[in-house]
């Protein structure tokens, strides 16, 4: 069984990007998958929140994918959980669209991998910087995947993007075709 794929794609500046760029196009080939550039689509921030809800019903598992930006992401895509996640809709009383549904961050640091631990620079793992993220997806009833990470974009070199860019394009193919999960 075939599951359906939402990329919601949040980089400020898409031309200046190496890695994200790379992954998001590399998204774009899986049969199955959306990628919806928020950049492109909402220059001025002014989302359309029925056309982003009925995206949502529609997706099987629901991807965050940015730039880490001062240990979280960049603002449009917190402008779109806080308009698009309504009460009512998203969570609390009587909302079950998003029951059952997985959520993946996809993302990319400059820092590198050494820096993301308890003893390294940034003293926390990437997935505890993520916290919110994973607590607004359980918070609506999604299952949240652990996360897919780029470290060292900075130090980076094109062999390395590709490779990564042909990982993602692997990872979202997998997480397409696996079995969903049982739903508790
Ligand atoms: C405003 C801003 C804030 C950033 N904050 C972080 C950060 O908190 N941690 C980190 O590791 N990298 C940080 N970076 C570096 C980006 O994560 C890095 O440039 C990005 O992952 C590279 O991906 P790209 O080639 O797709 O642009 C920041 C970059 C910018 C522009």
């Amino acid at each position: 069984m075939s599951r359906a794929i939402l990329v919601l794609y949040a980089h400020p500046d898409p031309p200046a990007s190496r890695v994200n760029q790379a992954m998001a196009e590399a998204a774009g080939d899986v049969a199955g998958v959306t990628v919806r550039d928020l950049y492109a689509r909402y220059p001025d921030f002014f989302i359309d929140v029925p056309a982003e809800q009925e995206l949502l019903t529609a997706a099987d598992i629901i991807v965050f994918h940015h730039p880490l930006q001062w240990y979280g992401s960049p603002p449009l895509l917190k402008e779109w959980i806080d308009r698009v996640l309504t009460r009512g809709w998203a969570y609390g009383r009587g909302a079950t669209v998003l029951r059952g549904k997985s959520v993946l961050s996809a993302v990319s640091t400059g820092g590198e991998r050494e820096a993301y631990q308890r003893d390294g620079f940034h003293g926390y793992t990437v997935a505890e910087f993520l916290r919110p993220f994973e607590r607004t997806a359980t918070l609506c009833g999604m299952r949240y995947l652990d996360p897919f990470v780029f470290y060292g974009a900075y130090q980076t070199n094109a062999a390395q993007v590709r490779d990564h860019a042909d990982a993602y394009r692997r990872h979202l193919t997998q997480l397409r075709d696996d079995a969903p999960p049982e739903v508790a």
